[in-house]
């Protein structure tokens, strides 16, 4: 069998009476890009928060989650952190009045917990990979742009020195330019070993840099294939990315 990082499911979600995953499933394997595309409402906050073990309280999950070989579906927030996984969530939930370096930092308060003596040497690759956040060492997150935002929250996930992470709509609400510009970095990112999941409404920005991708309609599986696939699949084509020309790669 090919290597796996993550495999999950049949997942079942909901909230009290509200289903909002039935039955999905997924694999992301080592340094892989996995997008799980899907309107909004179909459920990929949820999947995420799945993952993460962080629904809020009244939702509840069923199926099996297995990480690097060993079930953590009983496992809790934190320790699903200190194996390697990190959620950059839709709200940035990033400290508004606390700096660039103060949120950066926080990132690796495990690792400060831990005494690791290198806890956070993740600052300099941060800093290579988003020279504005440098510029910005100083200022106050709330007054970041929306894409220096995004920035901030996943360089923040990256202090942990995470193997998988989980990124739950990285272009809401960034001008085209904006979202060009992230998604070049989370594809650079693939260089340093990490595994991605990345949850869209975006498709084409989605599947331009994913390896293989799911479509996730109103909780259910529809589809599922390598992005390049999906980018021409006639039904993602319809549905997901308009009239416009496929993404291609
Ligand atoms: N906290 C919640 N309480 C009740 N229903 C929720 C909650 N969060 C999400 N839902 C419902 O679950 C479904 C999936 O939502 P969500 O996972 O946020 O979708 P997406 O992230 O794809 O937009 C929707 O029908 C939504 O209304
Ligand atoms: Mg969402």
């Amino acid at each position: 069998m090919d290597e796996v990082i993550l495999e999950a499911g049949p997942l079942n979600a909901r909230y009290g009476k509200v289903e909002a995953l039935h039955g999905m499933k997924l694999r992301v394997a080592p340094g892989q890009i996995v997008t799980v595309i899907g309107a909004n409402g179909a459920g990929k906050s949820t999947l995420l928060n799945a993952l993460m073990g962080a629904l809020p309280t009244g939702a509840s999950c069923a199926g099996e989650v297995r990480y690097q070989g060993e079930r953590i579906g009983e496992w809790d927030v934190e320790e699903r952190v200190a194996a390697g996984i990190a959620l950059v969530p839709e709200r940035r939930e990033l400290f508004g009045s606390m700096s660039v370096i103060d949120n950066l930092r926080l990132g690796a308060f495990r690792r400060y917990r831990a005494r690791e003596p290198a806890w956070d040497d993740g600052l300099e690759r941060v800093f290579s990979l988003f020279p504005r956040l440098q510029e910005r060492i100083n200022q106050a997150a709330n007054t970041l742009s929306g894409g220096e935002r995004q920035m901030l929250a996943l360089g923040r996930a990256l202090m942990g020195r995470p193997r998988l992470l989980l990124l739950d709509e990285p272009s809401l609400g960034l001008a085209p330019l904006v979202v060009r510009g992230i998604f070049r970095i989370i594809d650079e990112l693939r260089t340093t070993g990490v595994a991605m999941l990345l949850v869209e409404q975006n498709a084409r920005a989605a599947l331009q840099i994913a390896d293989y991708g799911y479509v996730l309609e109103t909780g259910d599986l529809a589809l599922e294939g390598p992005a390049r696939e999906l980018a021409i699949n006639e039904r993602v084509v319809e549905s997901y990315l308009g009239l416009g020309k496929p993404a291609l790669r």
